[in-house]
């Protein structure tokens, strides 16, 4: 039997306001499907329910009136950790294997370049298993937990993901354009160096528009050279994308955190954030970083804009 007591708890929102909504729009409960989108416009509105059903260990900063909330887990197993359409905008750039196990560059896999300073088994962290089976379990938990609303999702992609798993996206989500990342300088590569990445921009459906109808889709960033973290991005990767698709007080989402970017972009754009990673290393970079940036304005991973002119960026 499908109850208002039954999606107050799956939708983490207080029983009687649910209660007071239905009664005063007249929603009948009869038809599970027709009600739930009814109740949907209330239950997405209702603030921090994304904080609500993760207890266990994280951590938590306060800035203002927003949270910024960090967990070590698998990706998956986050998600589904999430209420149902309780966050606004993902923008991700998971650890594919695909790119490390079919093209070995350089002196080896990628992310074992930094062998000396990561785990026992020589690399910084372990990589997302990109079959199309576990994309797909990912992907639908991306669905689950974006608002029908407001749901915006960025996903980033390397040449080889993109060919591999990017048609996956158009199965759960209304594919708006692909995003070129030129890094301006070369990195590695034995066919053409590599100097550009991908970012998939889709909305969960809805007709939301970002924020200015006059941004590119290639957007110049200089690479990280030196990172203090393996694969680390420029925050201005993130604020491209947090700015044209946020508001005030959205809540951002990044399940493969990595060092952090991604939070310190949501806090440049006022925003509410919540991630996770499932490495070590990540979540005590990533804490460090984000502690020192809300309590002096430093980024302690990076100092320099990545824009080409310093300090000039599209957005602004
Ligand atoms: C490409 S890096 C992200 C880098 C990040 N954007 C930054 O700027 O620092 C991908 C991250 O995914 C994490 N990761 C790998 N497998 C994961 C999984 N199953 N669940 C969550 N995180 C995972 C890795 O530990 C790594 O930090």
């Amino acid at each position: 039997m499908y109850t208002l007591s039954k999606i107050a708890d799956e939708y983490c929102v207080a029983e009687d306001d649910l209660d007071y909504y239905a009664n005063s729009h007249n929603i009948n409960l009869g038809n599970k499907r027709k009600s739930l989108q009814q109740l949907l416009p209330f239950i997405e509105d209702v603030p921090d329910r994304v904080f609500k059903t993760l207890n266990e260990s994280h951590t938590e900063f306060q800035y203002e009136d927003k949270k910024i909330s960090i967990y070590q887990d698998d990706a998956i197993s986050f998600l589904k950790k999430l209420p149902p359409n309780s966050v606004d905008v993902i923008v991700t750039d998971p650890a594919y294997s695909g790119m490390n196990n079919k093209l070995k560059l350089g002196k080896g896999r990628i992310v074992g370049k930094y062998s000396d300073k990561g785990t026992s088994e020589g690399k910084w962290f372990s990589e997302f298993e990109d079959s199309e089976e576990n994309y797909t379990l990912f992907l639908s938990e991306c669905k689950r937990v974006l608002k029908e609303s407001t749901g915006h999702i960025y996903l980033m992609f390397d040449s080889f993901s993109l060919l591999s798993l990017g048609n996956v996206v158009r199965d759960f989500f209304d594919v708006k354009n692909i995003i070129t990342w030129d890094k301006v300088n070369i990195g590695m590569g034995h066919y053409y160096r590599r100097r550009h990445e991908y970012v998939i921009f889709s909305t969960n459906g809805n007709t939301r528009k970002i924020k200015n109808r006059s941004f590119p889709d290639v957007w110049q960033f200089k690479r990280i050279h030196n990172s203090k973290y393996p694969t680390q991005k420029p925050v201005e990767v993130f604020q491209a994308m947090i700015y044209a698709s946020t508001e005030d007080k959205f809540t951002v989402c990044d399940p493969f955190l990595g060092s952090a970017s991604s939070a310190i972009a949501a806090i440049k754009n006022n925003c509410n954030f919540i991630g996770c990673d499932i490495s070590d290393k990540a979540m005590e970079i990533s804490k460090e970083r984000i502690g020192e940036y809300l309590s002096s304005g430093v980024d302690i991973l990076q100092k320099k804009s990545s824009a080409i002119e310093s300090g000039k960026v599209f957005w602004e």
